[in-house]
């Protein structure tokens, strides 16, 4: 690909250069593209020089070392060394790959995909490990997700490494050794792609083409949702629905935990305490509300049960190292884990999506998919001869299956990071056999390079910590650097006891979540917005209908991470990657490109330092009403009284909203605003159609620029739908004064710095003269 340049390493073979006739051709996981561009190669004795567009890379064949530069000669980044072996043992091969690269002084490291830390993580060291940690904490590290692609940033120019290797691994960015970023992977080989600049943005552009962009989610999914472990019956799901309803909460799902199983039986309903799933399920919809529940991959060991009896004498099943039908425990005892790694088993699990689908079932939440195994059961007593061979057999890390488990022939220490992955992509191929005519909505928990294809993902068992609203920041920020637009954490924590401050204080940053879930383990209390007192109720109601009012932008925003893989919640450094300020900012963030956010993240404060980057800022409280316009570059002291996050909008910025409701309806909104922040150069698109589906769509290009006193905007759309409103308003902020107005339907009102105008729906020109 443009921009793209892929090196397999087999340094335990010594088997170095850029394609080695000794390497055999290898299936990724996470790549789905095989555009391959004709390389340019020279050979001077012993050292190569490649180029493909944008890139060139010299490498030294003896060695396996490279240097990787820009078109403009710049070097971004060098290889200083390879290094690796094998050693053969029982049951395993042990392999270790290393390369070492430079690290200069002030270059930052941002993505590494779902980890703890600031936005830069220099001065950290990471497993690649999926990993079921119940609870974690801020520093806690490997978690559920393993993405081994990291971007690097130096005087405003970036470059992109990504390790395809679902093998353990491990990345040491300048912790062990100050200039040195070590990854190592305990696989025979290490295949690396690097990506060129200079953007970020165009750093995480190619990673996605290159991995795969994220489908377009139902615009459903992009509302409130509920959750909890422990809505034990469907009469339990109908009083959430019903209280909701009463008090004119917004809502649009409700999750099922492990709760509605038949004793932990996955493709199961407990029929005592949901005895009618298609009535629940229409019930719910006639609300408004979409019901998701929980499928866990691991399946109960039982006689009889049909699942089990069927993927047994299918040979679908995980094998232990003795070569029998490994088994665990994961809340079923004794349970077996199907081996989504082959597509015949993939093809199955996904039919089984079938039935639940004409229940009503509207979406599917992959938990547990690391895969979790709280404890591995012996297997018909075969391996217990062996002594160390057996120990070595077992040997695991964390609640999951042991490395030398069998997945057909590979070992699991090399599938353990794409199991989780695989079993949703079986989900989203299923979804797509037996509903073609709605868009999958999936939630994962574990994932690989690549999971964007399929599934949102969520960040696991957080807790009810000021810390853990903090950390969901940078968090879904290094996710969304990592291709993983679609995310959100659990509202306010998994495990603990909020208060009803930082429940009001998460829901309002939870506004600015791809995915906006309420959820809470079951002996926690409950945490649905009503059970926090009147005053918070409040703050909660506020707060989701801000969520609704934001839906046209997110939705816009959704599609264009399908498109090019942006993700929604963008770090500061993405407006000017060469302010180091803004990189250091890890508690704020963009919404899309205009839209800054800075959530107060400490009890009982109502004020807070927050960097506004270079440019102006339109100081915008709740999205509602606008303060003064502040100068960028500096920091400042923001207020953020409890009923108020602290949001701006940037000059030449702008963002659509529509009116808050109970749920969503049609992504072709019939009531429209759009907000814009006057400046030189306004670039907004909003992306219209059904909400599901693939029918029509429509989408508008708003462009906009202000030249002595006269201030042009202009728009075009593209795309057969229709619109279903007649006008909509433009509000235009930061104008000093207003002459005249043409191409509007009315003049529009002048209050307050505001000019308000009136706009048929198929306005293309609107010109201010000030
Ligand atoms: C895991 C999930 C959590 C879920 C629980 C019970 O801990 O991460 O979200 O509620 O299992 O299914």
């Amino acid at each position: 690909m443009p921009g793209v340049l892929r090196i397999r390493h087999a340094p335990s073979s010594a088997s170095f250069g850029f394609a080695h006739p000794q390497l055999a051709p290898k299936q990724s996981w996470a790549v789905v593209t095989d555009q391959n561009l004709p390389l340019q190669v020279n050979e001077d004795s012993g050292t190569f020089l490649v180029t493909v567009e944008g890139l060139s890379l010299e490498l030294a064949a003896s060695t396996g070392t490279w240097t990787l530069r820009d078109t403009h000669g710049r070097e971004l980044v060098r290889c200083e060394s390879v290094s690796g072996e094998s050693h053969p043992n029982m049951p395993l091969s042990h392999h270790r790959s290393r390369l070492a690269l430079n690290a200069p002084p002030g270059e930052a490291y941002l993505g590494f995909g779902e980890k703890v830390g600031a936005l830069d993580k220099r001065g950290m060291r990471f497993t690649f490990w999926n990993t079921d940690v119940m609870p974690h904490h801020p520093d806690t590290d490997p978690l559920y997700i393993s993405i081994p692609f990291c971007l690097g940033l130096r005087e405003g120019v970036a470059w992109g490494f990504f390790l395809d290797e679902p093998w353990r691994s491990e990345v040491d960015v300048a912790y062990g050794e100050p200039d040195r970023v070590r990854w190592e992977s305990w696989g025979p080989e290490l295949d690396v792609y690097l990506f060129a600049g200079p953007h970020p943005a165009d750093v995480v552009r190619r990673y996605v083409t290159l991995t795969g962009r994220p489908p377009l989610p139902p615009l459903w999914s992009l509302g409130a949702q509920q959750s909890r472990w422990g809505y034990e019956t469907a009469d339990d799901i109908r009083g959430v629905i019903q209280a909701y309803r009463t008090r004119g909460l917004p809502l649009d799902v409700v999750y099922l935990d492990i709760d509605y199983l038949d004793a932990f039986k996955v493709w199961t309903w407990d029929r005592t305490r949901f005895p009618d799933p298609q009535g629940l399920t229409r019930e719910a919809a006639s609300a408004g509300v979409r019901v998701v529940p929980i499928i866990n991959p691991n399946v109960k060991a039982q006689e009889s049960y049909p699942i089990y009896e069927e993927a047994k004498e299918q040979d679908f099943l995980v094998r232990a190292d003795s070569g029998d039908v490994l088994l665990g425990e994961v809340w079923a005892r004794p349970a077996v884990f199907p081996d989504f790694t082959r597509e015949e088993v993939r093809y199955w699990w996904g039919d089984l999506h079938q039935e639940f689908l004409e229940q009503g079932i509207a979406g599917f939440w992959n938990d547990m998919n690391e895969p979790a195994c709280f404890e591995l059961l012996e297997a018909g007593g075969s391996v217990s001869a062996m002594g160390g061979r057996m120990e070595e057999a077992k040997r695991r890390e964390g609640k999951t299956l042991p490395y030398a488990a069998r997945h057909g022939k590979r070992r699991h220490v090399e599938v353990h990071n794409v199991y989780g992955m695989a079993m949703t992509q079986a989900a989203f191929e299923g979804f797509r056999r037996h509903a073609p005519q709605r868009r999958p909505f999936l939630l994962t928990r574990a994932g690989y390079a690549g999971i964007q294809r399929y599934a949102a993902a969520w960040t696991g068992d957080n807790s009810s910590h000021w810390e853990h609203l903090e950390l969901s920041m940078p968090m879904l920020m290094g996710l969304g650097l990592s291709g993983v637009a679609f995310t959100g954490v659990d509202i306010p924590g998994f495990i603990g006891r909020p208060s009803a401050e930082l429940f009001a204080r998460w829901t309002q940053l939870g506004t600015f979540y791809p995915l906006m879930r309420n959820h809470a383990a079951k002996p926690m209390p409950f945490q649905e917005p009503w059970r926090f007192g009147p005053q918070h109720l409040e703050l909660a109601k506020a707060a989701l209908e801000r969520r609704y009012r934001l839906l046209p932008t997110l939705y816009s925003l959704m599609h264009e991470a399908a498109e090019n893989g942006l993700p929604v919640l963008r770090p500061l450094m993405m407006l000017d990657p060469a302010d180091t300020e803004a990189l250091q900012a890890f508690d704020q963030f963009l919404f899309g490109r205009d839209l800054m956010v800075a959530p107060i993240t400490k009890p009982g404060q109502t004020k807070r330092m927050v960097y506004l980057p270079k440019g102006q800022w339109l100081e915008w409280p709740n999205m509602e009403r606008p303060c003064s316009v502040k100068e960028g570059g500096q920091h400042i002291i923001a207020d953020g009284p409890l009923n108020t996050i602290p949001t701006w909008l940037r000059a030449g910025g702008a963002l659509a909203l529509t009116k808050p409701a109970l749920h969503t309806t049609t992504a072709n909104w019939p009531y429209l605003e759009w907000h814009i922040h006057v400046g030189p150069d306004v670039r907004a698109r909003l992306y219209e159609d059904e909400g599901d589906g693939y029918g029509e769509s429509r989408l508008s290009l708003i462009t906009g620029s202000f030249d002595r006193g006269r201030f042009t905007l202009e728009r075009r759309v593209q795309g057969k739908l229709a619109p279903v409103r007649q006008q909509e308003t433009l509000y235009l902020y930061g104008l000093k004064g207003v002459r005249s107005v043409t191409g509007a339907l009315e003049l529009g009102a002048w209050k307050d710095g505001v000019l308000e105008i009136p706009m048929g729906v198929d306005w293309d020109r609107l010109v201010v003269n000030v």
